[in-house]
């Protein structure tokens, strides 16, 4: 289906945004990226994805082309052409064209570029069953804190669960839980929420950030430690978390059932939780 997407000042149909070879993004994958949902045209948790995109282009040296009253806007603008009611805003900036050679240019011209994304709800059968993921050893570079857009780890490590006939995979590195190829990874033992620490090694994932918050504020015991593989296969409990997915249980890793092979109690209450929290801050801001 058509959209209007933004590209370097324009508002225009997808077919006709155009960017030249010679773009860092396409050569290097040289740029950064952020995907924000948007419940009911209305964005969730904009301030929070602005500032780890502001982290991202810190971390990788490229001065962010826009404050943070023009990202608004045309995120607002996104949503207002976008056919759907719920969509994730994807949202890019690449340093641009240059001759091919790998220092920065001299004169560096980001690219700028947004799009809507059709944003479903997982489908009921799997919040319902949980989905089967796989590990995998983690190959990424020690950056994984940055949004980056060189992602050939992360789709290599994807495709695995894929070929597996899996949802996700989960990554491991030197014996620790770090997160999934597309989403921040926590686990239950014996009533405890565990989350692995925000290091370089992962990224701090906004609803990891919500999951965590609604923890503390319910009352649900949870730490945020290092997790060992041993723990994560001997969990009770593991979900997956993301702007996309929300919260999925995993009910199989690699075969085998996790806990009794179905979704486990901690994830439902969290669950109902996160959509009770998403619920009232959209028709806050409804009502704004
Ligand atoms: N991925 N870890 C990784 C490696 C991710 O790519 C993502 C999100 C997350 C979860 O972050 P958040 O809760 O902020 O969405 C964790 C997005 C959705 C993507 O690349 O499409």
């Amino acid at each position: 289906m058509s959209c209007v997407v933004y590209l370097n000042g324009q508002f225009l149909p997808l077919e006709e945004a155009r960017i030249p070879v010679m773009d860092r993004g396409f050569l290097f994958g040289d740029g950064v990226y952020e995907v924000i949902p948007v419940y009911d045209r209305q964005p969730f948790r904009l301030e929070e994805h602005l500032s780890r995109l502001q982290d991202s282009l810190d971390g990788i040296r490229l001065a962010n082309p826009h404050g943070p009253e023009k990202w608004r806007e045309l995120v607002a603008r996104i949503v207002a052409e976008s056919a759907w009611n719920d969509v994730g805003v994807y949202l890019q900036v690449t340093r641009g064209p240059g001759p091919r050679d790998h220092p920065f240019p001299k004169e560096v011209r980001p690219t700028v570029f947004l799009m809507p994304l059709e944003l479903t709800a997982p489908a009921p059968a799997l919040v319902e069953n949980g989905v089967a993921a796989i590990t995998a050893e983690d190959t990424r570079w020690s950056r994984c804190d940055l949004k980056a857009t060189s992602l050939l780890a992360n789709v290599l490590l994807r495709q695995l669960s894929v070929d597996a006939g899996c949802a996700e995979t989960l990554l491991v590195r030197d014996g620790q839980l770090m997160e999934g190829s597309a989403s921040s990874v926590f686990i239950v033992k014996d009533g405890v929420i565990l989350a692995p620490p925000k290091t370089r090694l992962i990224l701090p994932g906004i609803t990891y950030d919500v999951a965590l918050e609604l923890a503390e504020r319910e009352g649900l015991p949870h730490a945020v430690r290092p997790i060992a593989e041993t723990e994560l296969r001997a969990a009770d409990e593991i979900w997956l978390t993301s702007s996309t997915k929300e919260i999925l249980a995993v009910t199989r890793l690699d075969g085998q059932l996790v806990g009794n092979g179905r979704p486990g109690p901690i994830y439902r209450r969290m669950l109902a939780l996160y959509q009770g929290y998403k619920h009232t801050v959209m028709r806050g801001k409804a009502t704004e």
